[in-house]
């Protein structure tokens, strides 16, 4: 089939090539031109594993093309796929002109029958405002061409947004109209062995439910991160209730580690616009409002810790910041609890030496020159001469450090571990003060 993507971002990028490696021919545009140039010489504009490879060889394939040309992106696709940010606006609630200017460009420039799909995460009813910009557009040209609008939100985590798409848990259609569906069915057929995950609703319930998954995984991890609070206060390891709990079916495992705070892209924000677009409705949404505050509350654990064991005053301390990025395997830094945590640990007076295996250039972009702040290209650098190691991300190659070599640089042997990487009596063993989230026991 023949596919336009509209935003090559983490969801429009990934969409693309994927769709792409199953033999569709897939043009993807972008309005940022920096974007585009980087992706047309072969490279990619972010840190996704495996992501780079399939793009290579489809556009070697002659399958996967990127464009800033507008004419030619409407003129290509049949099936029109819209995967824009939708960042907050002032008030929380999601920022919808960068889809709706989307919609407005297909209908300024089709010529002939599209089906265009919200990919992007956005609130209940907005099928209906893309629907209406583009007949808009439509109007204004005199034309009376068909289209349709179909909801199909995207649930790939980023780090491992590529195994994601390619084996999804569900594919959420949201549509009213057969035709639109009967496209989108064969799309994502080679997705789903027998149609199986594959989960066909109205266009409002499509909406809503990735809202709903967010909401809840964001819920899942602030209630385990109050537990852990709690924890600690009576001499609990959260890590053996964790395990306790997840045995049962019911529950489940995932999701269930409590650590520094969420961020991201997405949990921040979507549980925000979800809270708003409620309140709009005049439904107070009580739990999910207290999920934002508990993780606001959460992004700072790693700060009180700090304070309690070192004072208010840290002026003269130096720590060691292991991780950037808001998780492993991205170089993603937005609503990172890291920017918090150096943040503070520098406004009580401390310098900061961080490391971070792939997102240090981007922390760069975002920190800019940010005072008693460096970067460090080894990990081990990073805490030569440090009051303490802050461990903010479980990259991989933090899980087993040489614990000897961290006591042997560090000026105190104190290490605050935000993602519960290390076994509190191993530690004991090796003389090393833990400082774990919720680890009471
Ligand atoms: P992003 O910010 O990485 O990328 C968005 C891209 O759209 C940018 O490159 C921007 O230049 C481009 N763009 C904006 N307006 C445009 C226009 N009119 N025409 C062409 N390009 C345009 O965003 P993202 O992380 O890919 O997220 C996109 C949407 O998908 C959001 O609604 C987000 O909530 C949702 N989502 C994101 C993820 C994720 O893991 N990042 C997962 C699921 C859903
Ligand atoms: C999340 C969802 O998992 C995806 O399904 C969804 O598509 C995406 O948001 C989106 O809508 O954009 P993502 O933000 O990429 O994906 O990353 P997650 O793996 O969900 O992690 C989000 C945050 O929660 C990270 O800061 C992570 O450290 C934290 N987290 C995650 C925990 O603190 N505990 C956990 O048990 C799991």
């Amino acid at each position: 089939m023949k596919v336009t993507a509209i935003g090559t971002g983490y969801v429009g990028l990934v969409t693309g090539a994927c769709l792409a490696e199953m033999g569709n021919h897939v043009l993807c545009l972008d309005v940022n031109a920096e974007k585009i140039r980087i992706l047309n010489e072969g490279e990619i504009p972010i840190h996704e594993p495996g992501l780079q490879e399939i793009v290579q060889r489809n556009v070697a394939a002659g399958r996967l093309q990127f464009t800033t040309d507008i004419d030619r992106a409407v003129n290509h696709g049949t099936i029109m796929f819209i995967g824009v940010g939708t960042p907050p606006d002032e008030d929380g609630s999601a920022d919808l002109q960068y889809v709706l200017a989307a919609a407005r460009s297909i209908g300024a420039r089709m010529t002939d029958y599209k089906v265009i799909v919200d990919k992007s995460t956005v609130p209940v009813g907005t099928a209906d405002k893309v629907r209406a910009a583009v007949a808009d557009e439509l109007t204004k040209r005199g034309s009376t061409l068909a289209f349709a609008v179909v909801s199909n939100p995207e649930f790939l985590k980023e780090g491992a947004a590529v195994e994601d798409f390619m084996k999804p848990d569900r594919i959420i259609i949201g549509s009213d109209d057969e035709q639109a569906t009967l496209f989108m069915r064969a799309l994502y057929s080679p997705f789903t062995r027998n149609n199986d995950r594959m989960v066909v609703m109205d266009l409002r319930s499509a909406e809503f439910t990735k809202y709903a998954a967010n909401a809840m995984l964001a819920t899942r991890i602030s209630f385990m991160n109050e537990l852990a609070l709690l924890a600690e206060k009576v001499g609990a390891d959260i890590e053996l209730v964790r395990r306790g709990i997840g045995s049962d079916p019911r529950i489940g495992y995932s999701f269930l580690y409590a650590g520094a705070g969420y961020g991201g892209s997405c949990f921040p924000k979507d549980v925000k616009a979800l809270v708003q677009a409620a309140q709009a409705e005049g439904v107070s949404l009580r739990v999910l409002a207290a999920v934002e505050q508990a993780n606001e509350r959460q992004k700072m654990v790693l700060v009180d810790k700090v304070v309690a064991r070192f004072g208010a005053d840290l002026s003269g301390r130096h720590f060691a910041i292991w991780g950037l990025a808001f998780k492993p395997n991205t170089d993603d830094m937005r609503e990172a609890p890291a920017l918090v945590i150096v943040q503070e640990l520098i406004r009580l007076g401390a310098t900061v030496a961080a490391y971070d295996p792939v997102a240090m250039p981007e922390a760069k972009r975002v920190l800019g020159d940010l005072r008693s702040f460096s970067f460090c290209e080894r990990a081990e650098q990073a805490l030569e001469g440090a009051d303490a190691l802050v461990l903010v991300t479980e990259w991989k190659e933090f899980k087993s450090p040489d614990f000897d070599a961290i006591k042997a640089a560090l000026k105190q042997p104190v290490v605050f571990d935000g993602r519960n990487q290390y076994e509190p009596s191993l530690m004991k063993v090796l003389g090393l003060e833990h400082h774990g989230i919720g680890r009471g026991s």
